[in-house]
């Protein structure tokens, strides 16, 4: 019975990539595969727990379409934490019929994220990639991945852009997952902010940009860590369709939520420390500030037309409501051609700013209600004069609108064909 292959040895220490694959850092690979021979473009990573009923499916998959899309400049490297269906044993036999495979059984650590960085560490390509193990990530979104990541250094699968969504998911999970979008958005907005699915676990990063960078990933989002700690100037992202599981369960529990807020914290105590830069872009809030001051304008010229005795002399809410719309017009134009203007320039068409302006409404409509709110309990319930108490009402909305708009409707998230990037 010939020796089987042998497995790479996991590295142990700090997790970091170092800047080039150098010899001395993985294993001389005890057989004459070509894979030591050729440079390796693409080191994609299977982090795999108990998936032994999808990793044979999962590598022949990958092998069919790599070998067309990337012949020869690609090595898939399996990253099994010891799994109790020898998901590792079932990879190692397929090594001697697929010369770019590598598997590493990790025995003494244990996590997603840290089972990424451990086969990125052995890995000996210039873009590092990850997919999940239980064929949830389409292996063909591959191939949008490795355009994508030509002009970024780093490209994401996203489930929230055009041609992306979640197949199986109940409404709990959806929830639970945006929910835990929105708390990062909160948190460490310069780091979710960027991506729309900042909890993808599906996505290709240059090496450059991650290298020599130690990085402490917790539980499952290793792309929060790499956004978070990498040098990520150009951003791609490509829809994809999360997919049904077809074998074994997933093994995200109430730990892996409670990770991820640690790693929240963990990172926005990096930031302060590393670099103290303000989190609120400020020319971009004191335009978006005179903005709202000429919203302000028109809503109180319309306040004044319609609800004053003197003039139409509407009810009050009715008249509010009017005037704010107009103001919420006023403020989405001038926005978005001089706030954000930067932005929106991307995304040109009038689709693309319909839809801006259907978020934008939305975000301002929910702080109309907030507005209206306030209005009333100020001069209905602490008797403050109804134009002092509007202004007091529209400060405070003021802040919430604009946090919410720079986060989710100036968000670039359509890449056109499927590719995009952004700073
Ligand atoms: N080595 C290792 N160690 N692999 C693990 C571990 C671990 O502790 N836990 C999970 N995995 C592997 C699984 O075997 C699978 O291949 C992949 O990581 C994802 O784990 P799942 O348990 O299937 O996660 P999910 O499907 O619920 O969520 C996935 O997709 C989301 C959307 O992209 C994960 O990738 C999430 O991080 C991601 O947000
Ligand atoms: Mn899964």
């Amino acid at each position: 019975m010939p020796f089987p292959p042998s497995l790479v040895h996991p590295p142990t220490g700090i997790l970091q990539v170092p800047a080039l694959p150098e010899e001395q850092i993985f294993e001389p690979i005890d057989r004459s595969s070509p894979s030591n021979s050729y440079p390796v473009h693409l080191s994609l990573v299977i982090p795999t727990y108990n998936e032994g009923q999808a990793i044979q499916s999962m590598i022949s998959q990958l092998t069919r379409l790599l070998d067309h899309a990337i012949p020869g400049q690609y090595e898939l490297i399996v990253v099994d934490d010891n799994s109790p269906d020898h998901t590792w044993e079932l990879a190692q036999q397929m090594m001697s019929d697929y010369p770019q495979l590598r598997v590493m059984r990790r025995q003494e650590e244990r996590g997603l994220s840290t089972a990424v960085v451990r086969g990125w560490q052995v890995a000996r390509g210039e873009v590092l990639g990850v997919i999940d193990g239980d064929l949830q990530h389409p292996p063909e979104v591959l191939l949008k991945l490795l355009e994508a990541i030509q002009g970024a250094d780093l490209a994401v699968a996203s489930r929230h852009v055009e041609g992306g969504g979640v197949s199986d998911w109940g409404l709990v999970r959806r929830l639970l997952s945006r929910g835990a979008q929105v708390l990062g958005l909160l948190i460490l907005p310069q780091v979710v902010g960027r991506v729309t699915d900042p909890m993808s676990g599906y996505f290709m990063v240059r090496r450059s940009a991650i290298a020599n960078q130690p990085l402490s990933p917790l539980g499952y989002k290793i792309l929060l860590e790499v956004l978070g700690r990498g040098e990520i100037r150009q951003l791609a992202e490509v829809g994809y369709v999360f997919q049904e599981r077809q074998s074994g369960e997933s093994k995200v529990t109430w730990k892996q939520y409670v990770d991820y807020l640690r790693h929240l914290f963990r990172l926005r105590l990096a930031r302060f420390k590393g670099k103290g830069k303000p989190i609120v872009p400020l020319t971009r809030f004191i335009r978006f500030g005179l903005v709202g001051l000429s919203g302000v304008f028109v809503d109180m010229v319309f306040l004044y037309l319609l609800s004053d005795p003197a003039t139409l002399g509407w009810g009050l809410t009715r008249s509010k409501i009017v005037a704010s719309e107009l103001a919420i017009v006023n403020n989405f134009l001038w926005n978005d051609r001089w706030t954000f203007g930067d932005i929106s320039t991307q995304q040109k068409g009038w689709n693309k700013r319909l839809k801006r302006f259907l978020k934008f409404n939305l975000i301002c409509l929910a702080g109309l209600v907030l507005n209206v709110l306030l209005l009333n309990l100020l001069f209905n319930v602490f008797g403050i004069n109804r134009y002092v108490a509007n202004l007091l009402a529209i400060a405070a909305v003021t802040l919430w609108n604009f946090w919410l708009n720079l986060k989710l409707s100036w968000r670039v998230t359509d890449v056109g064909e499927g590719v995009g990037s952004r700073e």
